[in-house]
């Protein structure tokens, strides 16, 4: 089967085409169009995205064809997001989609972008396949998932507030840095690794005494991280001198969070792999986290490469080959929404 997916639901503009079947599913080409448009704004402005995506898509989607020697009419089905996202955004793409396929007498498969995901490590790494304990941490989600098989999620935990991408967004504007503010705090966290760090900040939702079935066992929550951060900032009297030991504060109360709860998700499942996914898995130091704490009780980590971690088309290729080989297509009157339950959830 060979599929063409379409990303619109922030501010990259994506198309990829992947080809072939069950767990052999090939990448055939990835186009990526990041929108540089909302840098000056310090966050996306959604008016612009949706209006760059229109000038984007068609010739994003012509590059992927071409670059996989591919047209139109050799595709098996489109694949496109649907939800969640900004809903400007995803009309853009979707319509599109749905057009495209209906001009070729295929089916359309709308994508749930957390499903994307994912998918997004399988098309790199063969033995992230299910079942397999899933961290999913992007600017808008945080999800910790048992995938007992694809199409069948337990949802453990989310966060509570701010998502994780959005954590660090917002403690990098605190600290003066640019947006998207993760690759900046990751590179002057990185370079305190010697330094005994002089900022400690609590574990955030973290307590020894949590029991599965309680509520906060899995839960994240880093507003009140953010506000520890914003205290500290206020607090320095040379933030130049303080920045990369706060970045690195804040950074190592984050990622302990999320390695003690994805720890407590796997020797709850007995899973040995776990599955990175959403671009703070593009974070090294949290890959590495993963690793020391996890390997040591038999699980393997799978992260994704940036390009794949952060929002692209090829994960949602991926996932929607897995719905058109079940015959999952949706109707042409799908609708695009902002949020959406991830599909196949089954009881925790
Ligand atoms: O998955 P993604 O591309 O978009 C959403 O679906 O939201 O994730 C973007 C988020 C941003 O918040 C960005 O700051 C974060 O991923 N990010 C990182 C790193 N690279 C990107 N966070 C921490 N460390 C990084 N190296
Ligand atoms: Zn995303």
């Amino acid at each position: 089967m060979r599929v063409l997916g379409i990303e619109t639901s922030c501010d990259e503009t994506s198309a990829a085409v992947v080809e072939g079947a069950g767990s052999d599913v090939s990448l055939r080409s990835l186009v990526i169009l990041s929108q540089d448009a909302h840098r000056v704004f310090g966050g996306v402005v959604p008016e612009i995205a949706s209006r760059a995506h229109l000038t984007a898509l068609v010739p994003v989607v012509e590059r992927a064809l071409a670059d996989a020697g591919t047209s139109p009419g050799a595709l098996d089905a489109v694949a496109v997001t649907y939800a969640p996202g900004l809903v400007g955004a995803l009309l853009v793409g979707l319509g599109f989609g749905k057009a495209l396929a209906w001009a070729n007498r295929i089916g359309a498969v709308g994508v749930h972008h957390m499903e994307g995901h994912l998918f997004a490590t399988a098309l790199e790494h063969p033995d992230a396949r299910p079942p397999f304990t899933a961290l999913l941490v992007s600017g808008g989600h945080t999800m910790l998932l048992d995938v007992e098989d694809w199409g069948r999620y337990r949802l453990l935990g989310a966060t509570r507030d701010d998502a994780a991408g959005e954590a660090f967004d917002k403690v990098a504007k605190l600290l003066g840095l640019p947006y998207p503010g993760g690759p900046h705090i990751e590179r002057l966290a990185m370079g305190q690794d010697t330094a005994p760090n002089r900022f400690r900040f609590t574990r955030p939702m973290l307590r020894s005494n949590q029991r599965p079935g309680d509520a906060e066992y899995y839960d994240v929550s880093f507003s009140g991280l953010k506000t520890a951060v914003l205290t500290t900032v206020r607090a320095s009297d040379d933030l130049e001198r303080d920045r990369a030991d706060i970045a690195r504060g804040f950074q190592d109360a984050l990622i302990d969070t999320l390695v003690e709860k994805t720890a407590r998700a796997v020797a709850a499942y007995q899973r040995t792999r776990v599955v990175l996914g959403g671009g703070v898995a593009c974070n090294k130091m949290l890959v590495a986290a993963m690793r020391d704490r996890l390997a040591p009780r038999g699980a393997a980590i799978y992260a994704p490469s940036p390009r794949l971690a952060t929002d692209n088309a090829a994960m949602i290729a991926r996932a929607g080959l897995f719905h058109a080989e079940r015959g999952d297509f949706s109707p042409l009157d799908l609708d695009a929404a902002a949020s959406a339950p991830l599909p196949g959830l089954i009881e925790t």
